[in-house]
């Protein structure tokens, strides 16, 4: 699923999208895609929505963070948020999320 074009989405950067009806939150970290589930483990916060430090993205609304390349908690290993396979083609990047 289309999700935008890669020039959308700076290194560093992160933005909550829509992978069909799933939300999903994208990560550019540094020049690499990545996708894990938009919703929060803790209170259902939008990570989409969250800070970039590393790999790990920070919960916008309690900080709880989790490794975007995984969706592991790094807090907590047995807890993990959805990861999605991303591609990257003909400057468009794709989420598979079904
Ligand atoms: S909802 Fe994400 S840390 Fe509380």
């Amino acid at each position: 699923m289309r999700v935008l074009a890669a020039q959308e989405l700076a290194p560093g950067a992160c933005r909550e999208v829509l992978a069909g009806t799933t939300p999903v939150a994208l990560f550019n970290l540094s020049g690499t895609f990545h996708a894990i589930s938009n919703v929060c483990l803790h209170r259902g916060g939008p990570l989409g929505q969250g800070v970039l430090d590393g790999p790990l993205v920070l919960c916008p609304w309690h900080a709880w963070a989790f490794d975007v390349t995984t969706g592991v908690s790094d807090v907590n290993p047995q807890l993990r948020v959805r990861r999605f396979d991303v591609k990257v083609e003909d400057g468009q990047v794709y989420v598979k999320a079904e």
